[in-house]
């Protein structure tokens, strides 16, 4: 119900709507509409009523309240049950616990602040309160557990193509996942994976873009960035608009990755990418290696052609450029 009302809200923003017409539309008592109406306003919204006129919607809070996802989205499955919390220790962490329990394929998890955020391996990732988009995916691709790297390229694609629609700002993607912005780091993905030898069970990818974050801690100054920092007007951004076109943008490529269009991810991942073509060193699990990167296969590994030109395939490393 409350769902409704705003979306009615929405529709006539900045326009009185009276109680009567929502009450016959909804088939609902005045007084119950009242009683949502101060609900919402509980949650933040700001909402004017006025003895005749009825009611109108000011101002809308700053939060990734469900409501509003639901009320903004495109995708049919990404984000078809949104679970929302205001503080949460690590949306990759709950979201695998609720994919244990059987959650279905497309169910998102959104915080607006991570206590324990997590970024590849075992790093921190800075997630405070309100600033950015802290976002988990749950997924249950038919697919071998060896094709689940894919997923990462899927979700980078969709993550600076979102940024890119929405803000019009220029990022690119660093191997194998950063979003960067003007040779800072924006944002990231985490993929995580629950399988058997033959058979995947789940995967959770999980997407962190600095959005209206102003600044950073000491030890991430020189690397970190946000998308407000980056903008010409220095503005704060729609956090909702950009989680809905995010969303929208990850089931249009997932399709794609389901569907065997991995050639069509590889392409427009190519051409977003900021480490092909150029020189590159990769500190690797047990090797530092150094050439050009030329190239990624289609597993999404990176091909770099070293010095005396042999070609390295490498699945995983940290790249500087
Ligand atoms: C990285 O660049 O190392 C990956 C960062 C991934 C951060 C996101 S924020 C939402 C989700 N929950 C987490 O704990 N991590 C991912």
């Amino acid at each position: 119900m409350k769902q409704e009302i705003l979306r009615i809200l929405s529709f006539n923003k900045g326009n009185f709507v009276s109680g009567e017409e929502i009450s016959e539309k909804l088939k609902v008592s005045r007084t119950a509409i009242w009683k949502h109406i101060n609900a919402l306003r509980e949650d933040g919204y700001i909402i004017e009523s006025q003895t005749r006129l009825g009611y109108r919607l000011v101002k809308k809070p700053d939060l990734l309240l469900p409501e509003e996802v639901r009320l903004n989205l495109n995708s049919r499955i990404i984000g078809s049950e949104v679970k929302y919390y205001s503080k949460i220790d690590s949306t990759n962490t709950e979201a695998k616990k609720l994919a244990q329990m059987g959650e279905k394929e497309g169910t998102v998890v959104i915080a607006e602040e991570q206590t324990g955020g997590r970024g590849r391996k075992g790093r921190a990732w800075n997630s405070p309160f309100g600033m950015g988009i802290w976002v988990s995916v749950i997924l249950r691709p038919q697919i071998s557990p060896v094709e689940a790297p894919g997923l990462t390229l899927v979700a980078a694609v969709a993550a600076a193509k979102a940024v890119r629609n929405v803000t019009g700002l220029p990022v690119k993607i660093k191997w194998p996942n950063d979003l960067m912005l003007n040779s800072k780091k924006v944002g990231g993905i985490l993929t995580e994976l629950s399988a058997e030898i033959e058979v995947v069970n789940f995967i959770v990818v999980g997407i962190g873009i600095n959005v209206n974050n102003e600044s950073f801690p000491e030890e991430l100054r020189e690397i970190a960035t946000s998308l407000k920092i980056e903008q010409a007007g220095k503005e704060k951004l729609d956090r909702v608009q950009l989680l809905c076109e995010l969303l929208h943008r990850f089931e249009e490529e997932y399709f794609a990755f389901i569907t065997g269009r991995q050639k069509e991810i590889l392409k427009q991942w190519k051409g977003l990418s900021d480490t092909l073509s150029s020189i590159v060193r990769v500190i690797g699990p047990s090797s530092i290696i150094e050439g050009r990167a030329v190239d990624l296969d289609e597993t999404g590994a990176l091909l770099v052609e070293k010095e005396d030109g042999s070609v390295e395939r490498i699945i995983s490393g940290d790249v500087s450029l």
